[in-house]
């Protein structure tokens, strides 16, 4: 059901403090916690004695102190003290994700450790880079997050659920290309000569019309990296054009809940907080109103194996049905590999 050997969002680095936090992910309860070095951590959130969840507990120094009989495990989820006794059990270790703090976020990778290269966290540096101004916010949605990976390829819905913000009816008529690039799908539509849509004239200040475009490359399980762009209709002069990014980080949170982080980003205007601003609330409006369809699809699906399957795709479906083929094959891959070889706890 979940992708495990890659590296997902779990949190804003700038959530992780030295009050331990829960959070959940693809059905692991997991605490993060920083030291007082500055060590960011990730261990099961469950103490090995009597199963208490650790992150009712507290950070000491480098350790965290279970909240029931005060066992100390280390960022690696060693116990390393026993309240009352001299030693410590052999068996008194908590697993331990590897986490790195990376462009703003936290990224865990939940599979097998001995797989886990930094290297290969995606690069979305653009989210704490001086040369770009950030937007950025978390919705939780209780939906599939296949759902919502559905939504972010197929931007038609623009037209309809978010007519008041960035979309109006030519999104959804404008035709659209879909490539599968190695483990990206990538789908990209322009639209030329349309009206601008509300948020559109407010936040690049074109009030006519423009010509608009945008594309979608997804990086299963979850990473959506949206490229906007739009300029006065009929403008041949690319400089003319104001571009921004929306940077999607879609984790599963259990079978029917997800996290979902975002990002705007962008290089015109960088000093304008109240711009800033309104991106964010503009974004979460629009977010909101996902959240309420998406919400309301699962509700429908329930617990159904039979509603998993749509029983009607149409034309705009042909990057979600790529997507959700290329997690497909992605997963099947995983499932045969090798069972974890290092993984603790
Ligand atoms: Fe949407």
């Amino acid at each position: 059901m979940w992708l495990r050997n890659c590296w997902q969002v779990i949190a804003f680095a700038r959530e992780i403090g030295n009050a331990p936090l829960a959070r959940t992910a693809c059905g692991e309860e997991i605490v993060l916690f920083r030291t007082q070095s500055g060590t960011a951590a990730a261990l099961a959130d469950r103490c090995p004695h009597r199963l208490a969840p650790l992150s009712l507990g507290r950070v000491a120094g480098e350790q965290i102190q279970c909240g029931y009989h005060g066992l100390c495990f280390d960022a690696q989820g060693h116990c390393v003290r026993v309240p009352g006794q001299d030693s410590v059990p052999r068996q008194a270790s908590v697993r331990n994700y590897p986490l790195v703090e990376r462009h703003s976020f936290a990224w865990i990778w939940l599979g097998d450790p001995a797989l886990a290269n930094p290297e290969t966290i995606p690069d979305v540096h653009w989210c704490n880079h001086p040369a770009w101004a950030v937007s950025d916010g978390y919705h939780h949605f209780a939906a599939n997050y296949q759902l919502v990976n559905d939504n972010l390829l197929d931007l038609s819905h623009e037209s309809f659920v978010h007519e008041d913000t960035i979309g109006n009816e030519a999104v959804a008529e404008a035709p659209f290309t879909v490539k599968l690039e190695d483990e990206r799908v990538r789908m990209h539509r322009d639209m030329y000569d349309m009206e601008a849509p509300p948020f559109y004239q407010r936040t690049t200040g074109f009030s006519g019309r423009i010509d608009r475009w945008h594309t979608n490359t997804f990086s299963p399980p979850g990473l959506h990296i949206i490229e906007n762009g739009s300029m006065p209709a009929g403008s041949t002069d690319k400089s003319a054009a104001l571009e921004r990014k929306v940077l999607n980080f879609i984790t599963p949170e259990t079978a029917t809940t997800t996290h979902y982080f975002w990002a705007v980003v962008r290089q015109f205007s960088i000093d304008d907080q109240a711009l800033t601003d309104y991106i964010r609330d503009g974004i979460r409006k629009t977010f909101d109103q996902d959240k309420t369809v998406l919400e309301a699809q699962q509700r429908i699906i329930g617990g159904d194996p039979d509603r998993t399957v749509f029983p009607v795709s149409i034309r705009v479906d042909a990057a979600p049905i790529q997507g959700r083929k290329l997690l497909a094959s992605m997963l099947a891959r995983e499932a045969g590999a090798a069972p974890l070889a290092s993984a603790r706890g």
